[in-house]
């Protein structure tokens, strides 16, 4: 990153007093290829393809495959967050898509828990699913939610105070009439697994909220998202105690780490997704649709299956920016 101005540098990339060589934590995306993985934490490290200057939240958004209207509400480490920890709109809809055509269209209410800025929300439901209640605790998130422009019921409070009784009330279902829960629990228990204070359980509190709400809602299927690092966490025994949880719903349950960059997200980002069918039909995670060059000619397919589209690259996702700017 010595191509970067002295003024961008971040303080960590220079040498302090205390010794050391620098730490190239600075990455200049390139625009020829999908970005590096967008996270709450990389508006100081993440510098613009041609531009001397770190990627607005805009550009993040584009990145993680946001619409341009949906507009993310609070200050600017707010927006950030929302969008660093978001599933990528595009991704989260083919996941929905091949739920959908599983699952059949008899019912298509969907409740989402820990929502943040929607990004899986919006996804599903841009699959045909009909968001009937999204939990969320962050007030600035909530904001979000609600001035994204759909009629999603937002409950602002902690899962831990929502019964399910008032979710089935908001999607005017009763039990066993919900097409899907979805949602993402913050990954952070995952990652000091068993080690916080009050907390016993490796799964955390808020893996055994959704647990809950699949227990009482009884939905035709649920999807959880986390972040594949919950598989070697702990030597692997909060991926054994999540599983163990999700198939105390008595749901058949399949999981895969899918990669964003094969369903046309602008962005490397690996997530795992868990699906849980309640009458044992096959849930099938969708095929790639985006995939790499080969010879310069020939398109990556993986299933051998019909030809798919070139991946998304960070240049094309900054195309047709405003001037950059760091609200959104
Ligand atoms: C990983 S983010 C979810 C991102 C979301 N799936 C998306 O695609 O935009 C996890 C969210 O859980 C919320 N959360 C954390 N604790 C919660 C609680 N006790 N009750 C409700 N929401 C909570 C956080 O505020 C955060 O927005």
């Amino acid at each position: 990153m010595g191509d970067l101005p002295p003024e961008l540098q971040h303080r960590s990339f220079k040498r302090t007093d205390g010794g050391g060589g620098p730490n190239l934590r600075l990455l200049r995306l390139h625009p020829d290829l999908p970005s590096n993985t967008v996270t709450a934490y990389v508006f100081n490290k993440f510098v613009h393809p041609d531009e001397d200057r770190f990627i607005t939240p805009r550009e993040a958004a584009r990145l993680q495959g946001f619409p341009d209207d949906h507009v993310f509400a609070g200050p600017l480490t707010a927006t950030q967050h929302q969008v660093g920890n978001a599933v990528p709109p595009p991704l989260a809809k083919a996941l929905g898509t091949s739920l959908m055509e599983a699952i059949g269209a008899s019912s298509n209410k969907a409740v989402g828990l820990f929502s943040g800025a929607g990004g899986l929300d919006l996804g599903l439901s841009r699959a045909g699913f009909d968001i009937g209640a999204c939990v969320e605790i962050d007030p600035f998130s909530c904001e979000t939610l609600r001035a994204s422009g759909s009629e999603w019921h937002v409950v602002e409070r902690d899962i831990q105070l929502v019964p399910s009784e008032e979710l089935m009330e908001l999607t005017a279902t009763d039990e066993g009439e919900t097409a899907l829960v979805a949602g993402g629990t913050p990954c952070q228990p995952f990652s000091n697994a068993g080690k916080q204070k009050g907390i016993d359980d490796p799964r955390g509190i808020l893996f055994q909220q959704f647990v809950r709400v699949v227990g009482d809602l009884k939905p035709r299927a649920f999807l959880l998202e986390n972040v594949p690092n919950i598989m070697s966490v702990n030597k692997g025994a909060s991926f054994r105690a999540v599983l163990a949880g999700l198939e105390e719903t008595g749901y058949e349950i399949s999981y895969k780490i899918l990669n964003a960059e094969e369903y046309g997200v602008p962005q490397f980002r690996r997530r795992i997704f868990f699906l849980g069918s309640r009458d044992s039909e096959e849930l099938l995670f969708p095929s790639p649709t985006h995939g790499v060059k080969e010879e310069g000619l020939r398109l990556f397919d993986p299933n051998g299956n019909s030809r798919q589209k070139a991946m998304h690259t960070a240049g094309e996702a900054f195309e047709n920016l405003p001037p950059a700017s760091f609200t959104v």
